[in-house]
Formats: structure tokens, sequence, C-alpha cells
């Protein structure tokens, strides 16, 4: 039965698999809906009522990577590549800063473009001049450079597992191996980083079993983050086919991390906000503490395309920030901002 799963899992200790894909099989969102007030008043206990911003700048869209679900894959020649000067993410970052958003997150495709010490460098310079905390999402790079970015002034690190399951990883990723990526989070770890997971749900080929290893994979991490949305199938991939992830999922793998995993950052991710126009309302609802929002520059923000619809209506980042608050506070929520 749904609810003695469910008691077990509100329990502390290790979840049990079982019970893990029990929760994960049930379609019924009346039958989740105490799954999902006992995430919603975890999130409360844990990390209290808080929702941490992080202003995002995606300072590059070239990828030497061919994942199969992503619009920025090597191959796809359709897409026009940008490469924003330090100078550009300066001042992006300044804008974070301007916004009172105490994090910058510098994502980019991997690229190796940005070597090892223009990375550091720019890192350098960003501490420096705005003293804003540093979240790096560059991919899998050698242990050194981790090592480097952190000596540099690098606080935390996102890097999706994207999956637990080697024989789905193997399939999605044909130029990565699982071992590398699962090392690399390892790495992170060591290095002090404060690390990021996390997945995309609906994939094709996951099932309950496979979203329960990811669920007890984020545990065994420790991760202190990690990102989870829908898949969305993309046009110039060769996934173009395959249905996009639901709602429904992606609210039961937030709820089950947060009762995993207390205190956890969760954001609401926006591959759920795509998927649905209240999906961030949602995600916050049932154990989501972290909001994301974008500051690349928007003649860049179209192009950096993992999915469709990513950039839809998001033109003015004062409108944008504007809205997010007055969502928050009117989710009961407070907003964490710098002083
Ligand atoms: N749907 C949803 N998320 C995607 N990502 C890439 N492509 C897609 C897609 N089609 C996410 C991956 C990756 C990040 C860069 O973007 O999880 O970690
Ligand atoms: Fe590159 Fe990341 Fe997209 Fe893979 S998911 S193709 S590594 S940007």
């Amino acid at each position: 039965k749904i609810t003695d799963c469910l008691e077990r899992l509100k329990g502390s200790g290790l979840p049990q698999r079982d019970d893990l894909i029990a929760l994960l099989s049930c379609a019924d969102e009346k039958e989740l809906k105490p799954l999902f007030l006992a995430a919603d008043a975890r999130r409360k206990a844990a990390v209290g009522d808080v929702v941490h911003l992080r202003g995002i700048v995606e300072f590059s869209n070239y990828c030497e990577r061919n994942c199969l679900y992503c619009g920025l894959r090597r191959v796809n020649r359709q897409l026009k590549r940008y490469r924003m000067s330090n100078r550009e993410i300066l001042e992006a970052a300044f804008a974070v800063k301007a916004a009172k958003i105490p994090t910058l997150v510098l994502q980019s495709g991997e690229d190796s473009f940005y070597t090892t010490e223009k990375l550091c460098s720019l890192i350098q310079s960003i501490k420096a001049e705005t003293g804003l905390v540093v979240t790096l999402s560059l991919g899998e790079r050698p242990r050194n450079d981790y090592h480097a970015f952190r000596e540099a002034g690098a606080d935390r690190y996102l890097l999706k597992h994207e999956t637990a399951s080697p024989s789905l990883y193997g399939r999605l990723h044909p130029d990565s191996r699982q071992e590398n990526r699962l090392q690399c989070l390892k790495w992170l770890k060591e290095l002090r980083y404060e690390t990021g997971a996390g997945i995309m749900v609906g994939l094709p080929g996951q099932d309950a079993a496979v979203l329960a290893d990811d669920i007890l994979l984020i545990s065994s991490l420790k991760a202190d983050m990690a990102g989870i949305g829908p898949f969305l199938p993309h046009p110039q991939t060769p996934l173009a086919a395959c249905p996009s992830g639901m709602v429904l999922p992606v609210l039961t793998v937030l709820a089950l991390v947060r009762l995993a995993c207390p205190t956890i950052n969760l954001p609401a991710t926006t591959a759920l906000s795509v998927l649905h126009p209240e999906g961030r309302k949602k995600a916050l609802a049932v154990g989501a503490n972290v909001v994301m929002p974008d500051f690349t520059p928007p003649a860049y923000r179209r192009l950096y395309d993992l999915y469709p619809g990513r950039t839809a209506g998001s033109e003015d980042t004062e409108l944008i920030m504007e809205t997010l608050k007055k969502e928050i506070i009117c989710c009961g929520r407070t907003l964490q901002v710098t002083t």
C-alpha cells in the first residue's frame, strides 16, 4: 500500500528501493497528495521558507559532446554558436549583484576554448570585483581543473548525473562514460565544492526502478543540490520524436528527494516551467527551495537552446525578477537577498 510505503519513507534512515518504486509507479495525483504534503512539511522543517535565488549566465553554447537529448550537441549545425567575452560575462555578473542575488552560476557547453588558465582568471576577477558566490556548471573536466577553479575562488559545481542507469547512460552519451561522470562528482565533493547532481525525468527507456536508483544515488553521493526537471524533446536531436516528460513524475521525484535528503537544495527548474505555466509554483509546493533566473544577455539567451521553449517570454530581467518575487511571496515563502 502506498500509505505504508510513505510512512516508511517519512522515517529517518535510507529509503527502501521498493518503497521508492511503489510511489514512483503511482500516476494518481490524489493518491500522491500525502507524499507532496509530507515533502512540503519536511522542506519547511529542514530548510525553512526561504527561497534561494541563483543568477545564471550561459556564457558559451559551444559543446564538444553529442548527448542525444540536447540541442547544443556538437553535430547540430543549425544552431548559431556564441561565446561571451570576459567583459560581457562580468557585466552579467554585475547585473546579478544589482538584482541583490548573492550567487552567480556560470554555465556553458563543454568548450575547450576555455582553458584552465582562462577560466581561473575569469573566476578570480568575478570574485574580486563582485564578491558573488560562484557556481560553475562546465561539465566534465580533469581533477586538476576542478582543483584550480576551487583555488581561484569557485564555491559550487553543478554536474547532473543525468541517469543512474548504466545502460541508459551509455545509450544517451555516445562520447562520455558514466564512470567518469561519477568520478567527477566524487572529486568535486573531495575538493569541498557544494556539489549538485540531478536528472531528467521522462527520458525514453527510464522506468520507476531507474528513478529509484537516481534518488538513492543522489543520497549516497551526499549531493548538496539536485536539479530535477522533465525531459523535453528537441527537434534537432535524435530524440525529436520521443514524448516529453510529464509534470506529475517530476513532482514525485522532487518530493521523494526532499524526503530522502531533507537539507538538500532543490531548484524549481526552468524545464518544468516550460512544461507547465505553474511549474515553478508546483515545484516550490513539493520540496523545491531554489529558483535560478536567467541573466544571460537577451541576444544570446535564445541561442542557449538545450530544449525547446526554454526562453519563451523571458525578455526583460527586471520584469522576470518582479514576477518572481511576487510569486514567491504569494506562496507564503521568503526571498533570500543580499543586503
Ligand atoms: N530536456 C531537458 N533537459 C535537457 N538538458 C539538456 N537537454 C535537455 C532536454 N532535451 C539538460 C541536461 C543537462 C543540462 C545542460 O540541460 O540535464 O544537464
Ligand atoms: Fe553538451 Fe551538456 Fe548538451 Fe551534453 S547536455 S551536449 S555536454 S551542453
